[in-house]
């Protein structure tokens, strides 16, 4: 199905594995890839300006959240031209630039270029969502016979894990640079009831840049108690550059037979309908726009696309979850992942209220997001896959962002 293929070492390197041997070199590659003085690296581009010269990392403050504590923002290069920033604040994903079929490289991603957009309001831009990407319906599950009552901060539903989910707290980062991969290990220790879920839960999500334009996203939790957990990334992308127009001429596939309709307040119905003669059949790529205005329910719910799609897959593993090509850029991206699911998200909610980076101001449909992960309300809902995790077992998940070009 797919014109890209993983790089094998990623599609076969088990995350636990991954995980171990980016823990066991970080401490001494730390040091390599980022103890670096800035200097060293200009004059190193500016007396050997190869693609090698510029295949590395770096650091920098970022600003100071209300209670005083640093954030930084860190720079992972690879040699083709892709720049990833991110902050270790949500581990939020503020720049991403990759080339176009020209070789011109821009910024596909929205969001802010301070840490203070980020504080003041932010739709998820970038972020880690967790502890439940997206909703759990009127703000509670029960769990061993147990009810957990969680923040309602989306009509009577709990969002993105409540008030004060994973996308707004510092996460300890640690940068790693090694042969072909450089990234960055978040870690962070969710306290036992907070945002009312229950169980400490010691969350590592570790990001990498590949030397092949691969963004992997590792994903891993362990819990002292009972718990639920579903973890995701909600980057926005605009795969033209970010600030020019909206996405309605990307061209998407989506890799699902079934999607998850929803009731007035976007919880599943507990369906697993047929995207076949709908506007949600993306089996065959179809420009974002085509049927965006369509009169059909699901899609005037929501006002445009806010579905999880229920990923065709035989067994575990990564599978090809998307594509998107667009036409102007050429630039083509596709989405591996582990996960059951995949929420596609048309910015139906923005609505030229932000004023994100250079001045870009960002109206409805001017990014998308695909967000890999277990169904909404998958607690309160017996026939999705669980997303419990009990003490003893590890919580684990890939997605892969892979960018390329295509020329037609
Ligand atoms: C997810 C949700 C949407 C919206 C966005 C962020 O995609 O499903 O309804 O909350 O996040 O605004």
């Amino acid at each position: 199905m797919s014109a890209f293929v993983p790089s094998e070492r990623i599609k076969n390197m088990q995350p636990y594995r991954l995980g171990f041997i980016i823990l066991g070199s970080v401490l001494s590659l730390t040091m390599i890839g980022c103890s670096k003085p800035a200097s060293d690296e200009a004059a190193a581009s500016a007396t050997a300006p190869t693609a090698e010269a510029n295949a590395t990392m770096s650091r920098e403050p970022f600003g100071t959240l209300p209670d005083g504590t640093a954030v930084e923002l860190f720079t992972l290069r690879n040699p083709s031209g892709m720049e990833v920033k991110v902050t270790n604040y949500g581990g939020i994903i503020t720049e991403l630039k990759v080339p176009d079929r020209n070789g011109n490289i821009d910024d596909i991603t929205l969001g802010y270029s301070s840490l203070d957009g980020y504080l003041e309001s932010s739709p998820y831009f970038g972020a880690i969502i967790g502890r439940y990407g997206n909703r759990i319906a009127n703000a509670q599950f029960q769990l061993d016979g147990k009810t957990y009552k969680l923040p309602a901060n989306d009509g009577p539903n709990t969002l993105h894990g409540g008030v004060k989910g994973f996308d707004k707290v510092a996460w300890h980062a640690e940068p790693f640079d090694r042969d072909g991969e450089r990234g960055i290990i978040f870690t962070y220790t969710s306290a036992d009831g907070e945002e009312g879920f229950p169980g400490t839960l010691e969350v590592r999500v570790t990001y990498t840049l590949t030397d092949n334009n691969e963004l992997i996203f590792d994903y891993h939790a362990t819990t002292d108690k009972p718990t639920v957990v579903n973890l995701t990334q909600h980057a926005y992308f605009n795969l033209a550059g970010d600030g020019s127009g909206d996405v309605l001429e990307h061209e998407l596939m989506i890799n699902a037979d079934r999607y998850t309709p929803v009731d007035a307040t976007l919880i599943p119905t507990g369906e697993m309908a047929s995207v076949e003669g709908t506007p949600f059949d993306f089996r065959q790529p179809t420009a974002i726009g085509a049927r965006i205005n369509a009169a059909h329910q699901q899609i005037k719910i929501a006002g445009g696309y806010d579905h999880n799609f229920v990923l065709n897959r035989s067994g575990e593993g990564l599978v090809l979850a998307a594509r998107v090509d667009e036409p102007k850029s050429g630039r083509r991206m596709e989405v591996y992942t582990t996960e059951p699911g995949m929420q596609f998200y048309s910015g139906n909610f923005l609505d030229g209220s932000i004023t994100g980076k250079n001045g870009h101001v960002y109206t409805k449909h001017s990014g998308f997001c695909l967000e890999t992960q277990h169904y909404p309300d998958s607690p309160n809902q017996p026939s999705f896959p669980s997303t419990v995790l009990r003490p003893g077992e590890t919580y684990s998940s890939r997605t892969v962002y892979a960018f390329s070009t295509f020329d037609r």
